[in-house]
C-alpha cells in the first residue's frame, strides 16, 4: 500500500489532520491500535478554544458542535467560601465552547467514514522505518497479517504511549518533564451542573473543579493523593469532599447522584523536542502533555495539527518545504506557552505537600492579585481562550 501522509493514531489529532488533508485532496491512511468504540469510550475534557472550533469548521465537521456546544463567556475562581469571576468575553471578546472531546472524536470518525477515509483498526507492532529519508514506510500487523505502507510523510499522532516519539533517537530528542505530587479523582454524573459556568476551587483541603458536558451531565474533580484508587472512594465520600471544597452557595445547591464513570488521572507536564525528525512529525500527546487544569491538551494538539496541515498543504500545492521545515519550531513556540499557563494555573490552585507557610501566603497573594487586577485577569483570559496560532 502507499499513501501521501501516513497517520499513526486515531484520536482527535490524527483524525482532525486526516480530515483536513482530505479537504485539500491529500490522501492519508490512519492506523489505530484500538477499535473505534474503545477510542470513543475515553472520557476527556471538553473546553474548546475558538482556534479549535475554527479548525473543525475548516474540516467541515462542526455542524453538531455549533448546534450542541455550550458557550461560556467566563469562569469562577473560588477560594474557600469566597469566589470571583474572570470574564473572558470582556477581556478578549472571545468565549470558549463546552463540548465533550468524545463528541469531537465521534464527529471526526463520522466524517472520515462518510468520506470513505482509510482507517485501519487493531494495528499491532507499528514500526516506522527510514523516517529520516524521503521514502519513509511503516510496517505493522493486523488480523495476523504483516503489512507495509509507504508514504511521503508520517504523522505521529499516537499519544503519550505511542511509538512515534520513541522512533526519534535519544541522541536527537530532548525531553522535559514535571510530575505533580497529586492526581485528579473525576466522576461523571447524570445530574444538572451546579453552576452554568465552570468553578475552579482552591481550598485548604485541596483543589476541586465543577464542570459539565451538557445541562444534564456533570463532570466533577477533586485533587487526590497519588496513592488513591477510584474504588477507595464511594460516591457519598466523593460528594461530601467536593462540598467541603467549594463555596457554601454552591455546595448547598449541588445535585448529587450515582457516578457513571469514576477515574483518577495523574498530572504531568511534558514536552519533547524536536517535534519532527526527517519526515516524521509528532502531533498532540505524542509530543507533549499538560496537567488538565487549563484544559489545554486537546487545544494544543489542535494548533500542532494546524501547523502541520499548513506545512503539508504548502508542500503538495505550492512545492514549498518552508512549512514542513519549520513545523517543530512553530508548534513548540505555542506548546511552551500552553505548558506555562497549565503549570501556572495548576500551581495557583492546588495544595502541594511540601508547601511552607510562606508558600501558602504567596499562593493566596497570587489569587488575590488575579481577583483585583485587570491586567492579571486579562492575561489569564487571553491564555484560557487560547493564544493565537
Ligand atoms: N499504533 C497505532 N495507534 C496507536 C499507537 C500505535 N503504536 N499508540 C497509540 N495509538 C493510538 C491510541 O489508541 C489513541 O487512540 O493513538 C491515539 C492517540 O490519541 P490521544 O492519546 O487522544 O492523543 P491525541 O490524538 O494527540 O489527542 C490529544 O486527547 O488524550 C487527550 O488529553 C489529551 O485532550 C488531549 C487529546
Ligand atoms: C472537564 O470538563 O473535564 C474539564 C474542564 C476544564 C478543565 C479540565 C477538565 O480545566
Amino acid at each position: 500500500m502507499r499513501t501521501q501522509v501516513l497517520v499513526i493514531g486515531g484520536g482527535p489529532s490524527g483524525l482532525l489532520l486526516s480530515q483536513l488533508l482530505a479537504t485539500q485532496g491529500i490522501d492519508s491512511i490512519v492506523l489505530e491500535r484500538r477499535t473505534k468504540d474503545y477510542v470513543l469510550g475515553r472520557i476527556r475534557a471538553g473546553v474548546l478554544e475558538q482556534g479549535f472550533v475554527d479548525l473543525m469548521d475548516q474540516a467541515g465537521v462542526s455542524a453538531r458542535l455549533h448546534a450542541e456546544a455550550i458557550e461560556h463567556s467566563g469562569t469562577l475562581i473560588a477560594v474557600e467560601d469566597d469566589y470571583f469571576r474572570v470574564d473572558f468575553q470582556h477581556h478578549t471578546g472571545t468565549p470558549v465552547l463546552v463540548y465533550g472531546q468524545t463528541e469531537v472524536t465521534r464527529d471526526l470518525y463520522d466524517a472520515r467514514e462518510a468520506a470513505g477515509g482509510a482507517m485501519i483498526f487493531n494495528t499491532e507492532n507499528v514500526t516506522i522505518h527510514d523516517a529520516e529519508t524521503d521514502t519513509p514506510y511503516v510496517t505493522f500487523t493486523t488480523d495476523g497479517q504483516d503489512q507495509r505502507i509507504d508514504a511521503d510523510f508520517v504523522a505521529g499522532c499516537d499519544g503519550f504511549h505511542g511509538v512515534s516519539r520513541q522512533t526519534i533517537p535519544l541522541s536527537v530528542r530532548r525531553e522535559y518533564e514535571k510530575i505533580y505530587p497529586f492526581g485528579w479523582l473525576g466522576i461523571l454524573s447524570e445530574t444538572p451542573p451546579v453552576h452554568h459556568e465552570l468553578i475552579y476551587a482552591s481550598s485548604h483541603r485541596g483543589f476541586a473543579l465543577c464542570s459539565m458536558r451538557n445541562e444534564a451531565l456533570s463532570r466533577y474533580y477533586i485533587q487526590c493523593s497519588l496513592s488513591d484508587h477510584p474504588e477507595d472512594w464511594t460516591d457519598a465520600a466523593f460528594w461530601a469532599e467536593l462540598k467541603r471544597r467549594i463555596p457554601k452557595e454552591f455546595s448547598d445547591r449541588l445535585v448529587t447522584g450515582p457516578s457513571i464513570e469514576k477515574s483518577i488521572a495523574p498530572l504531568r507536564s511534558f514536552v519533547t523536542e524536536p517535534m519532527q525528525w526527517g519526515r516524521l512529525f509528532l502531533c498532540g500527546d505524542a509530543a507533549h502533555i499538560v496537567p488538565p487544569t487549563g484544559a489545554k491538551g486537546l487545544n494544543t494538539a489542535a494548533s500542532d495539527v494546524h501547523y502541520l496541515f499548513q506545512g503539508l498543504k504548502g508542500y503538495y500545492q505550492d512545492g514549498s518545504e518552508a512549512g514542513i521545515d519549520t513545523y517543530s519550531q512553530n508548534a513548540l513556540a505555542r506548546v511552551w506557552k500552553a505548558e506555562r499557563f497549565s503549570w501556572w494555573f495548576s500551581t495557583l490552585l492546588h495544595r502541594f505537600p511540601d508547601q511552607s507557610e510562606f508558600d501558602l501566603k504567596m499562593q493566596r497573594a497570587e489569587i488575590d492579585f488575579l481577583r483585583t487586577n485587570e491586567a492579571a485577569q486579562n492575561a489569564m483570559a487571553e491564555n484560557y481562550v487560547g493564544l493565537p496560532y
